[in-house]
């Protein structure tokens, strides 16, 4: 927890290191910003996806293997990115690799299920404790389908949220997150606020945000909605926010929200498509104990292919079955994503795999909090699993509202350019945290945390 003494921080020689190192970062990226120049004349930015977004050029990498990048100037990293979590096997590992191309010359698209298909699902039902499975390609696609099989299964249309909280980018999820703090509104009554433009009022409206580890607050406005005849179909969220850092649920937060949607026939949709498969075999399920109706999954689970995937009780996932809800999708369940998944689940994610997650996860976080504690650093090191980070804030983060009004956006963007130019590819934005792969070693996470000894000593000298 943040250490209760805190030096104070010299704002001045804050931005000073942040110029230093912004120019160092410059020069060390000339091969990017070359790439760059090329990229922007057809590829809208210079990316493929808006969060590649990066001023003043995006870095753009080259090769992966095993726990390092190389970006196109050939600067080596060790990656604590990892593709925004994607990459918990590591780049290039061998078993994805024989699977992969094992499955090539057996023809890579049928649009007709293959037996990997049904290997992966039997596998997850066992992992999750959730009877009834189907697959999407991405992870918004996967919140996008379970939502409307939620609205389905009650006949309602209104949907429940943590405010700040991601879940991919169609219109219903896109809702109440990364606004300013003075527009969120009152904690009992958060704003409904679109996140950019282009998304219709009409289905804002139909989404509803709630602060994340107040599960009062979340009865209250259900009871609320209730009352104007708006009762939420389903609250979809992360049982542990993965955008604002790290945000643990606080003791006992999970269980009440399953008793009150349980009480209230409102489906539980844990989105774990940053948490499935990184911070246990069976995602914050397991780790947290507290079952929902639904989970969708991403990102891990295609072991670097676009891959991901709903799940659900038999009673969630009846509409699907029973013909009411179309949960479709050419690519779905595409045999070589299916055959990358299944030795990702099979051969790679093992139990072996996530008690060394777990034991490295540990010791860059003991190194982190020691290096807080000498310097007297305002924050804390949080994380669970392959998961965490440092967050930069003199109090604890349990929701977006105290995550606006205390995290020191400019120690975060330091740190990130410190990482940068000292062999540590991290992922982009103040928002994110490290994801750890199986091929990590004590090496790597040593090294991060002699990054970060570093910065603090620059910044407390
Ligand atoms: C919790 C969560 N849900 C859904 C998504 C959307 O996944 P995708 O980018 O694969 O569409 C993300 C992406 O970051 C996410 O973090």
């Amino acid at each position: 927890m943040a250490v209760t003494e805190t030096v104070q921080i010299d704002r001045e020689r804050v931005l000073e290191l942040i110029q230093r190192e912004g120019g160092r970062l410059d020069e060390r990226t000339q091969g990017s910003k070359a790439t760059y120049e090329r990229a922007r004349r057809h590829l809208t930015g210079g990316v493929a996806s808006s969060y590649q977004l990066r001023d003043p050029w995006p870095i753009y990498l080259e090769r992966g293997e095993g726990p390092k990048v190389w970006d196109v100037d050939g600067n080596e990293m060790w990656d604590f990115h990892n593709g925004f979590g994607s990459m918990v096997q590591g780049h290039a590992h061998p078993a994805i690799g024989r699977a992969v191309s094992g499955r090539y010359p057996l023809g890579t698209h049928f649009a007709a299920p293959t037996e990997d298909a049904i290997v992966v699902g039997d596998e997850l039902a066992r992992r999750w404790g959730l009877p009834k499975w189907r697959y999407t390609n991405s992870g918004s696609e996967a919140t996008m389908d379970a939502i409307r099989i939620a609205r389905a299964h009650t006949g309602r249309e209104t949907i429940m949220k943590i405010f700040g909280s991601y879940h991919g980018h169609h219109d219903g999820v896109m809702v109440s997150i990364g606004v300013e703090y003075d527009k969120i509104g009152d904690r009992d009554n958060l704003a409904s606020l679109p996140y950019g433009a282009g998304i219709p009022e009409a289905i804002v409206e139909l989404t509803v945000a709630v602060p994340f580890n107040d599960a009062e607050a979340m009865e209250r406005r259900i009871e609320r909605l209730d009352r104007e005849g708006r009762k939420p179909a389903c609250v979809i969220m992360e049982a542990a926010m993965m955008n604002l850092g790290v945000v643990l649920p606080e003791p006992g937060y999970l269980e009440a929200v399953r008793d009150i949607t349980r009480r209230h026939g409102i489906v539980l949709i844990f989105d774990e498509v940053k948490t499935g498969l990184c911070i246990a075999a069976g995602g914050a399920t397991e780790r947290f104990g507290v079952t929902p109706d639904m989970v969708t999954l991403a990102k891990a689970l295609g072991g670097g292919l676009p891959a991901g995937a709903i799940g659900g009780t038999e009673d969630a996932m009846r509409t699907v079955e029973d013909g009411s809800v179309y949960q479709v999708g050419t690519y779905n369940g595409n045999p070589l994503t299916m055959a990358a998944a299944r030795a990702n689940l099979v051969e790679v994610m093992t139990p072996e795999a996530y008690t060394k997650l777990d034991a490295l996860n540990e010791r860059i976080l003991a190194g982190c909090t020691r290096v807080i504690e000498e310097h007297k650093l305002p924050g804390y090191a949080v994380g669970v699993g392959s998961k965490g980070c440092v967050t930069f804030s003199p109090a604890k983060i349990v929701d977006y509202e105290s995550f606006k009004a205390n995290q020191d956006k400019d120690l975060a963007e330091l740190a990130w350019l410190y990482n940068m130019n000292r062999g540590i590819f991290m992922t982009p934005g103040r928002e994110e945290e490290w994801t750890l792969s199986v091929t990590h070693t004590e090496e790597a996470v040593d090294r991060y945390v002699e990054v970060f000894a570093e910065m603090a000593r620059d910044l407390t000298a």
